[in-house]
């Protein structure tokens, strides 16, 4: 190993996002059928959008996004053997996390629109949070499948945002997609920017609109990640690396 890589190494251990800490799990608060908010005793210097690695020894190590930094807590949705495995923690139980990584949300102007489906929501909160501290203009939409599937309303309407609720069986709020409930707001009363989090159609969808609409939109965009810093190159996607170009790309980007 040459000196100049024996640095490098030294300063990326250094670094105290570089390696997994260990924490323990203060609260697991169910809040769907399918997802709980994992509340840790450790705090985080995160901005909303940026993401953190969880990882359980002899199981897996994920990316999941901080939906508030302090106490550091997690929405996730137990879909796999790791979310699984997160959802069997109680309080007491350790985890180990590294992070934040990423790139955030930057908030444009003060009226903003925030959309989010499934846990995608988690984000929003914490952006929703932090736009509200310092008086600004929020509405927040938000979607699912059905009623059952919806995530965080409570929490977002005690952030201060305006909600809106919609779902594709038409169980809650408006039915339809959120694309459908957003469609008017931005003819009539258009936010400075839209921020958006959740499944890939949904971003797709929003991105499309926001360019009609000449609108600047900032997506967060999911891929398979290992590293989680720019070494592996397992989130590659057109020639970018979401775990440091992204999560969250401007609009208009292709991804
Ligand atoms: C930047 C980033 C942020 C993320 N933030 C969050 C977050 O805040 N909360 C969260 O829960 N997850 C989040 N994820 C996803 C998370 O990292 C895992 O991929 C997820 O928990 C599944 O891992 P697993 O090992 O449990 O299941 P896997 O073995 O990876 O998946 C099990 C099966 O479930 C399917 N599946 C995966 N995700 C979903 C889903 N959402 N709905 C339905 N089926 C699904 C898979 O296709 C697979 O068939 C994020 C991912 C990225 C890249
Ligand atoms: S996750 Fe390794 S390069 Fe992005």
């Amino acid at each position: 190993m040459t000196d100049l890589a024996r640095s490098e190494a030294r300063a990326f251990l250094e670094r105290p996002a570089g390696l997994p800490r260990p924490c323990r799990v203060v609260a697991a608060i169910p809040e769907n059928y399918r997802t709980r908010t994992i509340v840790l005793d450790t705090a985080l210097e995160a901005r909303p959008g940026q993401f953190c690695m969880l990882w359980l020894p002899g199981l897996d190590e994920k990316p999941f996004s901080v939906q508030s930094a302090a106490p550091a807590a997690f929405t996730i949705a137990a879909v796999g053997p790791f979310s699984r495995a997160v959802h069997r923690l109680a309080a007491g139980d350790r985890i180990w996390l590294r992070g934040p990584f990423g790139r955030p949300f930057r908030r444009t102007g003060r009226d903003h629109l925030l959309v989010g489906g499934g846990y995608g929501v988690a984000p929003m909160l914490f952006l929703a949070r932090e736009a509200r501290a310092r008086g600004e203009r929020v509405r927040a939409v938000v979607g699912a499948r059905e009623a059952r599937d919806l995530l965080l309303a409570d929490a977002l309407r005690e952030a201060g945002a305006e909600l809106w609720l919609t779902t594709e069986d038409g169980s809650a709020g408006l039915p339809g997609r959120v694309t459908d409930a957003i469609a008017p707001m931005l003819a009539e009363d258009p936010p400075d920017s839209l921020y958006a989090c959740g499944p890939h159609p949904m971003l797709a969808a929003l991105a499309r609109l926001a360019a009609a609409r000449g609108l600047p939109a900032q997506l967060s965009w999911e891929a398979y990640m290992r590293c989680g810093i720019g070494i592996c190159g397992s989130c590659e996607q057109e020639g970018m690396l979401l775990c440091t170009d992204g999560p969250v790309l401007d609009q208009p980007a292709s991804v």
